[in-house]
């Protein structure tokens, strides 16, 4: 099948095409801050993985917004909306939960509006993310992911007990805050309509807040109902077990205080969970890199895995959009890391990939 009329075959090096002469200079294709280099992402098209398949798969190269992940988008149009309806004051502190990319997105928002930030972080935030958070000026404090909201060490609960006990301080709340979702439903949804020329028919990304599941499902359902709004986790968690997938599966939306998953995850416009064991994804991501030259995140590498089963089964009109959050970047001390591999029985990935 012949690719969309996006796709770009030009593969040697020049540079853009711009206009040498503008009759306004405000309309010259510079960016007047890092602010305005967020969103606009490009897409590729997998062209060696894919081999055979009947289907065509496109990835969303999110990394390749300023704090190299997805999370920018969210971080400025959360810090913007929040700005004009008074919520953030002026200087005031932005305090996050999470695994870093958002906090990332908010310390270089932050920079740029005058807002401190403060990230409630896990003990699994990564080395790199860390020196890079404090790079930008970031506070790091720790929480607990795993313990009820209910208990003073969840990271939640200790990122709302700053912003309630100091007036200078902010909470997010990204798993809550529908400017979340709708950073994606503004642009991530309409981006990927115009780069696959209305032709995309599978829209796939990984869940944690659900807003870009969410976000960018609504836009393309609105467009078209048809397109198939795929999520994507692990087998080994976090979503396996709080029944997600019942409720994706079912029409009736679940009541708000029996779901165990944050609100942003709008189950009804979602149509599956798929989830695939992390040895096969740590596979696929290291295979990415030596045959697509792509170093893409583990969620990346999960929904490819996923786009790949399904395009199997698809057709020539289908076409398949994997969102890609982040890069290999932050996982190099680990499932990127050979001797990693080796410590955590995955020495088979470890010897296929490294002499
Ligand atoms: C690497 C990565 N992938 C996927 C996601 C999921 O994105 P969302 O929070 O929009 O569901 C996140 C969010 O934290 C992430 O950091």
């Amino acid at each position: 099948m012949a690719p969309t009329p996006t796709t770009s075959s030009d593969d040697h090096l020049s540079a853009r095409e711009f206009p040498e002469h503008f009759p306004d200079p405000s309309l010259a294709p510079t960016a007047d801050s890092v602010l305005a280099l967020v969103g606009s992402t490009p897409v590729v098209r997998l062209t060696e993985v894919t081999e055979g398949l009947p289907a065509q798969i496109f990835v969303k190269l999110d990394q390749t917004n300023p704090g190299g992940s997805s999370k920018d988008r969210i971080a400025l149009h959360i810090v913007r909306e929040a700005e004009r309806s008074g919520e953030l004051a002026p200087a005031a502190r932005i305090i996050d939960n999470g695994a870093g990319n958002t906090a990332i997105g908010f310390a270089l928002v932050g920079a740029h509006t005058g807002h401190p930030v403060t990230l409630v972080a896990s003990s699994e935030l990564s080395p790199a993310k860390e020196r890079l958070l404090r790079l930008y000026g970031a506070e790091i404090l720790r929480g607990r992911p795993d313990l009820p909201f209910s208990d003073p060490q969840n990271w939640e609960a200790i990122a709302a007990r700053h912003a309630d006990e100091d007036p200078a301080t902010w909470w997010s709340h990204q798993s809550a805050t529908p400017t979340n979702p709708d950073a994606h439903y503004l642009s991530t949804g309409p981006e990927i309509w115009k780069q696959t020329a209305g032709r995309v028919t599978h829209f796939l990304a990984a869940t944690a807040t659900g807003g870009t599941v969410s976000g960018t499902g609504r836009y393309l359902k609105e467009r078209n109902p048809r397109i198939r709004v795929i999520t994507t986790d692990f087998v080994e968690g976090p979503n396996t077990s709080n029944g997600l997938a019942a409720a994706i599966a079912s029409d009736s939306p679940v009541p708000e205080d029996e779901r165990a998953w944050p609100a942003n995850i709008d189950t009804e416009l979602i149509d599956r969970l798929e989830l695939r064991p992390r040895h096969d994804v740590i596979e696929l991501g290291w295979r990415l890199a030596r045959e697509e030259g792509l170093a893409l995140g583990l969620t990346s590498a999960l929904s490819i895995l996923v786009a790949l089963d399904l395009a199997r089964e698809a057709t020539p009109e289908d076409t398949f959009v994997v969102f890609s959050a982040d890069s290999a970047r932050d996982y190099l001390d680990h499932e990127y890391n050979a001797e990693w591999l080796q410590a955590h029985g995955l020495a088979d990935i470890a010897d296929e990939y490294n002499d």
